[in-house]
C-alpha cells in the first residue's frame, strides 16, 4: 500500500484576495465548486494498479485543522492523522514528520507526498504514473515527477534526466536537481532539452527519506524526531512538540534533501499538470475565450482581452470595459486589481496590508 502524505500548511498569497490567511487556497473553490484540498484527496485514494492508496496523512498547521477534517469528511475520507505544525518550517520538516510517524507503525511504508495547491485532471493517469514510479522507489530511490518544460519558469525545481524520456513513461535516473534557478539559468536548462520541471510530488520509501535526512540533513532530523515523539494527540489531530519542532530549520524538501541526495529518479508525466501558483496561472488554466478573457461569478466583459475578471461576492457585479492584460479580482471587503504580467507581486498586497496593521 502507498500512504498519501498531503502537504497543506501553505499560506498561498499569491492568490490574494480569493486566498485568506484564515482560508487559503487550497481549501476555496479557486475552479468551480470543487477545492484542490478535496480533488488531491480524491486523486489519492482507492487502488492503482498493483497497489492501492492507504488512509492519507494530512501535514497542517492549527489555524486550518477544522477545514482539513471537515473537507476530508465531505469526501468520507478517515485520515491516518491530522499533524499539526505548532510553527511553520516549510516542507522539509513536515515530510520527515510524516515519515518518521509511519515508520513507527510500518517500517517499510511507502510515501506518495503530494501539495494541496495544484491541478491534475486525469487521476486515473496520475494513479498509473505512481504504479510505475514503484519500483524504482521500492529499489531505494527518492522518485520526483517530471513536467515538460514550456518556458523559462524561475518558481520551479528541474530535473535533469540521464536520458531523454522515451514516451514509455518509465523512470529515469536523475542526474541532478536545481531548485529555483535564477532566470539565466532557467534558460539555459530550458534549450539544453535534458530537464524536466520537478511537479513537487514525491515517492519513496519512509526509511529512505530518513536516510537522506540523516546523510544531508541531520539538523532537521535531531528537531523532528523528538517532535514526533512527544506528538499528542488533541481532539483527533496529532500536535506536533511545539518546543522540538520550533528547533527545526524552515528549509524545503527541495534544498534539504533533493539538490543533495544521489539516489534520485524521475517519472515524466505528460497527462496535464498545473501549478495555481498564482492569478495568471488561473486565468490560463479556466481556459480563456479566444480574445484571452476569463470571466467568472458576477463579471462582464466588453471589450477586453488577455484579461480576468472574477466577482465572487454574491450581488457584486464586476464590469470591465476595454481591459487588456488585467487581473481584476472582487471579495466582499478587498478588490485586487493588477496588470496581468505582475501576477507573482500580489503577495506583496498582503505584505503592504500586513504592515498597515
Ligand atoms: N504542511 C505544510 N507545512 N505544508 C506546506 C508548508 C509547511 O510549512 N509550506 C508549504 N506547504 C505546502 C504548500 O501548501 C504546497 O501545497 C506545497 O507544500 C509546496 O509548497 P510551495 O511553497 O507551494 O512550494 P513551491 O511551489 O514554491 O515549490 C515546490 O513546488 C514546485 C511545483 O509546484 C518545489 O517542490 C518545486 O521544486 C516545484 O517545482
Ligand atoms: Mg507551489
Amino acid at each position: 500500500r502507498v500512504t498519501p502524505v498531503i502537504l497543506a500548511g501553505g499560506s498561498g498569497t499569491r492568490l490574494w484576495p480569493l486566498s485568506r490567511k484564515s482560508y487559503p487556497k487550497q481549501f476555496v473553490p479557486l475552479l468551480g465548486e470543487d477545492t484542490l484540498f478535496r480533488s488531491v484527496v480524491r486523486r489519492l485514494s482507492g487502488d492503482g494498479e498493483g497497489y492501492g492508496f492507504a488512509r492519507p496523512v494530512v501535514l497542517t498547521n492549527a489555524t486550518f485543522r477544522f477545514i482539513v477534517a471537515e473537507q476530508l469528511a465531505q469526501e468520507g475520507v478517515d485520515a491516518e492523522a491530522i499533524m499539526i505544525e505548532p510553527s511553520v518550517r516549510n516542507t522539509a520538516p513536515a515530510i520527515l514528520a510524516a515519515a518518521l510517524h509511519l515508520i513507527a507503525h510500518d517500517p517499510e511504508a511507502v510515501m506518495l507526498v503530494a501539495p494541496s495547491d495544484q491541478v491534475v485532471p486525469d487521476a486515473d493517469a496520475f494513479r498509473a504514473a505512481v504504479s510505475r514510479g514503484l519500483g524504482a522507489a521500492r529499489a531505494g530511490d527518492l522518485v520526483t515527477f517530471g513536467i515538460a518544460p514550456t518556458r523559462p519558469e524561475t518558481g520551479y525545481g528541474y530535473l535533469q534526466v540521464v536520458a531523454k524520456p522515451d514516451g514509455s513513461g518509465e523512470p529515469i535516473k536523475l542526474a541532478r536537481f536545481v531548485e529555483k534557478p535564477n532566470a539565466e539559468r532557467a534558460g539555459e536548462m530550458l534549450a539544453r532539452g535534458d530537464h524536466l520541471w520537478n511537479a513537487g510530488i514525491f515517492l519513496f520509501a519512509a526509511k529512505d527519506l530518513v536516510a537522506a535526512f540523516e546523510a544531508h540533513a541531520p539538523d532537521v532530523l535531531a528537531a523532528v524526531v523528538p517532535a514526533v515523539e512527544q506528538a499528542e494527540g488533541d481532539l483527533g489531530f496529532l500536535r506536533l512538540a511545539p518546543e522540538s519542532w520550533g528547533r527545526a530549520p524552515d528549509i524545503s524538501i527541495d534544498y534539504a534533501i533533493m539538490e543533495r541526495a544521489g539516489n534520485l529518479s524521475v517519472v515524466p508525466y505528460d497527462s496535464g499538470w498545473s501549478d495555481l501558483g498564482g492569478w495568471d496561472a488561473v486565468w490560463s488554466h479556466a481556459g480563456p475565450d479566444g480574445d484571452g478573457v476569463t470571466v467568472s461569478g458576477g463579471a462582464t466583459a466588453i471589450d477586453c482581452s488577455d484579461t480576468l475578471l472574477r466577482s465572487d461576492s454574491e450581488g457584486m457585479e464586476l464590469v470591465g470595459i476595454g481591459l487588456s492584460n488585467i487581473i481584476a479580482v472582487a471579495m466582499n471587503d478587498a478588490v485586487l486589481i493588477a496588470d496581468k504580467s505582475r501576477a507573482q507581486d500580489v503577495k506583496l498586497a498582503v505584505e503592504a496590508l500586513k504592515a498597515k496593521g
